[in-house]
Formats: C-alpha cells, sequence, structure tokens
C-alpha cells in the first residue's frame, strides 16, 4: 500500500496491491482524475490519460488553444461555469452574487493512518500501517478558500475513503450551497446503476437500471436518509454478477439529506457523486471558518458484488462501528413492542420477561409507552421519567426486577421529538422545528425538537443521562418516528436558515456520542419506523439498527438481501414475531421466521406465553442454535446466493474466517409441485475440505468443498407430493439451514 506522487508530472497514485487511484495536477492548476479501478502498473507518467480533444460548441481554459475545455477532462472537484457545464462538485455564493470558482493545487501532504472527522462519523483505523491518508490543499486565490480534499487508502480492504473541507482565510463572508463528498469521472457508462429503495415495511429493495445520458439520482430531503433511498448506490458492468465483474459501491457516511448521483454526458463519461443533497442546503461560511463535508466510501470490487459487499461488512463492522459491543455477541433479545404495544402493566411486562428467560432470551426491552403520559401516540414525548402508574417503582426499579430475573434490561426512546402535550413542549414551545407564522404540521402527533441548538440537545442529555445512572440499563433502541417539515431554527440568523438539517445531524451525532462516551457498556440499536435511518452515519454510534418494521419472514428476505450490499448482518435487528404477521397478515413456519431473523442481530417480538408447548420448544431450539453460532454468523464471510428479486428462492451463506464452518441459509417463498431437481452452488469453502452437514441437528452426509462449490449442494425438495416418513412436508415460507464442519 501506499501513495507516490511524482513530482515531474503532479500525479499522484494511491494504491494498496488490489487497486489503484490515480490523480494529476492539470495545466490549469486544478485536479484532473485518471483512473480508479483495478491495480495499475505504476508508470513515471499517465500523461496519455489526459485526452483533450476541439470540439464545437465547446468553451476553452487558454487563449489561442482550442484544446483545454473542462468539459472534456474527468476531474476530481469539478466546479461549473468555468468551460464544465455538467453539474458540479461545489459551488460557493459570494458576496457579490457570483458563483464562479476556481481552485488550483497548492500543496499536499501523504501520511500514514488515517484523521478524524471533527463532528461526524467516519471510518478509522487501529495502527496507522492500515492506511495512508492523502491531504490535497486547493486554493481558490480570489476567494481567499482553501479546499482541503481527504483521501485516504486502506490496506487490505479495496477501498478509499474520502471527503473535502472549506477554509475561510479572506475577509468575505460566502454561502456553500453545494459541497459533495465523492467525485468520480469515469471514461464510461457501461454500468447498471443499482439502488437500494423502498417505503415503510418495505425498505432497500434492490432496483437496476441501465445508466442513460443525463442524470439519475436517488436522494432525501427528507431531515434523515429514509426509507425510501438509501445513501448506497453501485455502478455494475452488465456482465458482472454476485461472483464475477466489475462493480463499484458508493456508500455515504451520513443520516440527513443526501444525494447519489450520475451524470453521463453526452460523450459518455459518467460522473458519480454523492454527498449532502444541495436541495435545502447552504452554509455560511465566515471569515475564518471551516466547514467539513461527511465521509464517502467507494468500493471497487472486480470479483462481483459480494466481494464488494464483503469489504463494506469488514469496514464498516470493524472500522465504523466500535466500542465495547463492536466486537462482542450481541445478545438474545425479547422487545414487548408487538406483544403489548402501549397495553401494559408491570406485572404482564415480568410475566413475558420470565417467559423469556425460560426459553433463553438474554435481555428483555421494554419499548414505547413507559414515561410521563404516554399511553397512547398523543402524548408525553419529551418528557423522559417513568409513569409510576405502570411502574410504581420506576425505571430504576423494573430495571432491578428484570436483572434479579437473570435478564438483561433495554428501555425505548425517542429523544429527537416531543408531543404538543408533553411538559418539554409548554415550558420550551420554541423548541420544536418549524417556521414562524406558519403552520406546524405533525407527523404521529409529534414535532421534531431542534436538534441544531445546544441547549435542546443538552436538556435531553441530561434526562436521559439521569435514567441511565439510576438504573440498570444495558441496552437503548433510540427510535425516530417522522421527518422534518417547515425547517426553521429560533437559534439561528437569516443567513444559517440552509444549515438546520445539517446541523441537526450534527447535534443527533453529538447527542449519541455523549451517551457512548458517559455510558460506553450500553449497546445502542438505532430504528427510524423500522428502518428509515439505516446508514453507516448511525453505525458508528449505534453497532445494530432495526432493519424495519415488518417482521414477515418472507418480505423480511427481501429486505434482509437488500440491506446485506452494503451493510454487517450483525448489523441488522431482526426479531421472530407473531403469525398471523401484523404486518402483512401472512402465516409463515415459525421455524422460517426464525431462520431469516437468525441472519442478523437477533431476537423476539412477541409474548412467549402465547405460543403452544411445541413452539416453545422450537423457539429453546433457535435461541441454543443462535448461541452457538452467532459469533460465526456476524463475523463470517457472507455470500447472498439466490436473489428474493429474482425468482422464487432466497440463499445466502456465510463462511468462518479459516474456512471450517459455515452456515447455509435456504429459503423457499411458495411452494410448487413437481418441478426441476435442484441444487445450489456454495461459495467461500475449501475445496480439498470434507465438509459434514448438519440439518436440524441430523447428519445430513458429508461433501467435499470443491463438490458442494462446483457441483452443489442438492436442494431438491419435496415438492413433487412424497412426504419421507418423519420430515415436515414442503410448504409457503418453507426454509432449510444448514451447518458444515469440516473435517
Ligand atoms: C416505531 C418502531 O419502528 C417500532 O419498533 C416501535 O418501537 C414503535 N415505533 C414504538 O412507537
Amino acid at each position: 500500500m501506499g501513495i507516490m506522487f511524482n513530482e515531474k508530472t503532479g500525479e499522484f497514485h494511491l494504491y494498496n496491491g488490489s487497486i489503484s487511484y490515480i490523480m494529476k495536477i492539470l495545466r490549469n492548476g486544478q485536479m484532473g482524475q485518471l483512473y480508479f479501478g483495478k491495480q495499475v502498473a505504476k508508470r513515471e507518467d499517465y500523461e496519455y490519460l489526459v485526452e483533450n480533444r476541439y470540439r464545437p460548441v465547446s468553451a476553452y481554459v487558454f487563449d489561442d488553444e482550442y484544446s483545454f475545455s473542462l468539459e472534456h477532462l474527468k476531474q476530481e472537484y469539478p466546479s461549473y461555469g468555468t468551460t464544465d457545464f455538467r453539474m458540479p462538485a461545489l459551488e460557493i455564493v459570494q458576496e457579490n452574487g457570483s458563483k464562479i470558482t476556481d481552485f488550483k493545487y497548492v500543496s499536499h501532504k501523504i501520511y500514514k493512518g488515517k484523521p478524524g472527522l471533527k463532528g461526524l462519523p467516519a471510518t478509522y483505523v487501529e495502527s496507522e500501517d492500515e492506511a495512508d491518508t492523502l491531504e490535497l490543499t486547493l486554493r481558490d486565490e480570489l476567494l481567499r478558500v482553501d479546499m482541503t480534499l481527504l483521501y485516504t487508502i486502506f490496506g487490505h480492504e479495496n477501498a478509499i475513503a474520502r471527503s473535502a473541507r472549506f477554509e475561510n482565510r479572506g475577509g468575505e463572508t460566502y454561502q456553500i450551497t453545494r459541497a459533495m463528498s465523492l467525485c468520480l469521472d469515469l471514461p464510461d457508462d457501461e454500468y447498471e446503476w443499482i439502488q437500494f429503495s423502498g417505503a415503510w415495511g418495505r425498505e432497500r429493495h434492490v432496483k437496476t437500471r441501465m445508466l442513460q445520458q443525463g442524470i439519475q439520482s436517488v436522494g432525501s430531503a427528507r431531515g434523515a436518509s429514509g426509507h425510501f433511498h438509501n445513501p448506497f448506490v453501485m455502478l455494475k458492468r452488465p456482465t458482472a454478477d454476485e461472483f464475477q465483474g466489475e462493480v463499484m459501491g458508493f456508500s455515504l457516511i451520513y443520516s440527513g439529506n443526501f444525494l447519489a448521483q450520475a451524470e453521463v454526458d453526452t460523450f459518455k463519461v459518467t460522473r458519480m457523486m454523492m454527498g449532502i443533497n444541495p436541495f435545502g442546503f447552504s452554509w455560511c461560511l465566515k471569515p475564518g471558518e471551516e466547514f467539513q463535508t461527511p465521509e464517502a466510501v467507494m468500493v471497487y470490487s472486480a470479483e462481483g458484488m459480494n466481494a464488494m459487499s464483503q469489504v463494506f461488512h469488514r469496514l464498516y463492522r470493524t472500522r465504523l462501528a466500535r466500542g465495547y459491543w463492536r466486537d462482542r455477541e450481541r445478545p438474545v433479545l425479547l422487545n414487548n413492542w408487538e406483544a403489548t404495544y402501549f397495553d401494559f402493566t408491570e406485572e404482564k411486562l415480568l410475566k413475558i420477561a420470565r417467559n423469556a428467560k425460560e426459553d433463553g432470551v438474554e435481555l428483555f426491552v421494554l419499548d414505547d409507552g413507559w414515561f410521563s403520559t404516554r399511553c397512547t401516540e398523543t402524548s408525553g414525548l419529551g418528557d423522559w421519567w417513568a409513569n409510576t402508574d405502570r411502574l410504581p417503582d420506576g425505571i430504576k426499579g423494573l430495571s432491578e426486577k428484570i436483572e434479579a430475573l437473570g435478564l438483561k434490561f433495554g428501555l425505548w426512546f425517542e429523544l429527537e421529538m416531543a408531543n404538543k402535550d408533553s411538559e418539554l413542549y409548554r415550558n420550551h414551545p420554541d423548541w420544536i422545528i418549524h417556521t414562524p407564522g406558519r403552520h406546524e404540521s405533525h407527523g404521529r402527533k409529534q414535532y421534531v425538537l431542534d436538534f441544531s441548538r445546544k441547549e435542546v440537545v443538552d436538556y435531553i442529555y441530561d434526562m436521559v443521562a439521569k435514567i441511565l445512572s439510576e438504573s440498570k440499563i444495558s441496552y437503548i433502541k433510540w427510535d425516530m418516528n417522522r421527518n422534518i417539515t417547515e425547517c426553521f431554527s429560533q437559534g439561528y440568523g437569516p443567513e444559517r436558515q440552509g444549515e438546520i438539517f445539517h446541523r441537526y445531524i450534527l447535534g443527533l451525532y453529538d447527542l449519541y456520542n455523549r451517551l457512548n462516551t458517559a455510558f460506553p457498556q450500553v449497546l445502542f440499536e438505532s430504528c427510524a419506523s423500522g428502518g428509515g435511518r439505516f446508514d453507516p452515519g448511525l453505525l458508528y454510534y449505534a453497532p445494530q439498527c432495526w432493519t424495519s418494521d415488518d417482521t414477515d419472514a418472507g418480505e423480511r428476505q427481501k429486505i434482509q438481501y437488500g440491506t446485506s450490499y452494503a451493510y454487517p448482518v450483525s448489523s441488522m435487528g431482526a426479531h421472530v414475531s407473531i403469525t398471523p404477521n401484523h404486518q402483512v397478515n401472512r402465516m409463515t413456519p415459525l421455524k422460517t421466521r426464525g431462520n431469516v431473523a437468525m441472519f442478523g442481530a437477533f431476537g423476539y417480538e412477541l409474548d412467549l406465553a402465547r405460543l403452544t408447548d411445541e413452539e416453545r420448544g422450537i423457539v429453546r431450539e433457535q435461541i441454543r442454535f443462535v448461541k452457538k453460532y452467532r459469533r460465526l454468523i456476524h463475523t463470517g464471510t457472507f455470500y447472498r446466493l439466490l436473489s428474493p428479486f429474482e425468482g422464487n428462492f432466497t440463499a445466502w451463506m456465510v463462511v468462518a474466517e479459516d474456512k471450517k464452518q459455515a452456515i447455509v441459509g435456504y429459503f423457499k417463498m411458495l411452494n410448487d409441485v413437481n418441478r426441476e431437481f435442484r441444487r445450489l452452488r456454495l461459495q467461500g469453502l475449501d475445496e480439498e475440505f470434507l465438509y459434514h452437514m448438519e440439518e436440524d441437528s441430523e447428519d445430513i452426509g458429508a461433501f467435499y468443498g470443491s463438490e458442494l462449490m462446483h457441483i452443489g449442494m442438492v436442494t431438491t425438495d419435496m415438492s413433487a407430493g412424497e412426504v419421507p416418513a418423519g420430515k415436515e412436508p414442503c410448504c409457503d415460507f418453507w426454509s432449510r439451514v444448514v451447518v458444515l464442519n469440516a473435517e
């Protein structure tokens, strides 16, 4: 791994043995992009990649010359209006109204390791040898603004982390209205654009289309990354698939409004960019002030989408997630939400917890409804003290009672919100985000607290810290159930109103950070009406996220499959719930509900007392299995094998680092009859190892890795109607989990 600078040619080459990223100081002093992909030979001069040509109707930079046009050059961090007419990476509005900028190379620093980003989540290294960083400083002399482009290349991962920082060294005040975290000009457009989109209850479904001339984008303007689109996209060669071919993944470590966009120009150059959504954004940069963009991560894979995902999984599990829980086995939890909703008493909760303990659950989580006057969704949000009518000894008392049962105790909060019917709102009506003189729209009868203001965050921190200090709380579910409307903060002047969406997220990160620091052993699970803020930004503070409110085992296959493109199994909160399912009213076998959820941070969301004895037996077995294999499932290499978006089957597997153990999950949506003989080709095993296969604790034979990978595991099922003695017949939403142990 290294970063080379060639003084003669002004070229930078970042490489790590697998990938290369090459840039050049162009003749006009701006930065040009030359290459990103599989590592190439280190040569003295890559000037041949700077292709300039006369083209009619273009504008040119140098007098008496008809070739140097930024419109036709691939650039690192382009601006609009100085011969390039495509969407720029930055825009700065100046006091005279001009938006023209011209950032030219001034200096650079190359060093080992990776810096943190102040106030923002970012990937990190544990030793300086893990990564190299390049800081490129460019300056607009007229504005006297410095722009630093940060690039970190990881030694063992095909990933480059990028961000940009601006510093006003002049005397004028500027408005930054666009500042992308990443911009990448690619030489052609032969890519499929893959995005992860959906809605509440069907988050991160895979959507694919061919890139076309013009702009294609996804984003959010809701104040959160959102259910609708995820701050992650891929560009994939049409011939590439899960197992081979060229793929790039782009991920933004941010939880607020974002934009991911690809612009294909008329000469088929693709400009990929990602960052804070410029729509609704501006940042006032006064003399002496700095602005730092969030970090974006780009991953290159020459071996298909699984290999790309595996880089994100390792990076986000071990170099983005932090703290006490990062490498620890996650507790099997039971959450009372779908068991009781708002209708509970302490007695009822303790009964649920006792049953959970009997079956092997380790953590009992009390969801919404435990505080203040909160017995429905209309009141109490913002008042974080226990409702002693329901919990006579408060949270302290309940947490002690739960611990006395031998369980850990977890608690739900929704810290960013207030109901109008709350002490908080009555005392501080100006603390909600709203525009003076305008109607205040609600979502679920709640209003968003103005986290751009420090005093609001401080107030909430003090309330939560008090409960956490007094009680035995091991886990927090941090929910967020509506998006921002009428965005305006009373805490800032007119020139700063464009900052509020971003400042809100900075306030959110600050609160998370303070709680992480003060209560390092508390496990945080983020949530936003299910998976409405499943993004890398929050994984820095909360290593797991409630993937979706939709707990149906069929729907979850799609949601978890889509989520797995960027996010590790350990980050996906996944629970077994009751049937008929509360979201889709569907019946699925308990076994399948468990088999899907165990490929996640596993738990239950039901009252176990309502199950039959036979079902309780299945639950006990599921918990035993999860405890035995959760480390492998969470840290193993994850492979997607069959896509629920393409057919009736879903399959995935995890393989231990030493390849001695693996677990395959195989799921069938609807039953079929008299169909083909089927085989499932496995991945990532050792060709030579003999694997003993076990299903439902029964030996089902031994096969060599080479057989399982090249011939496949036989998955022909009993759909032809025959039911071998002692076996369950195949049915809709049927599934298998097979454990492989090498001899
Ligand atoms: C939305 C979450 O996604 C649910 O799991 C639950 O916590 C409810 N909010 C509680 O109001």
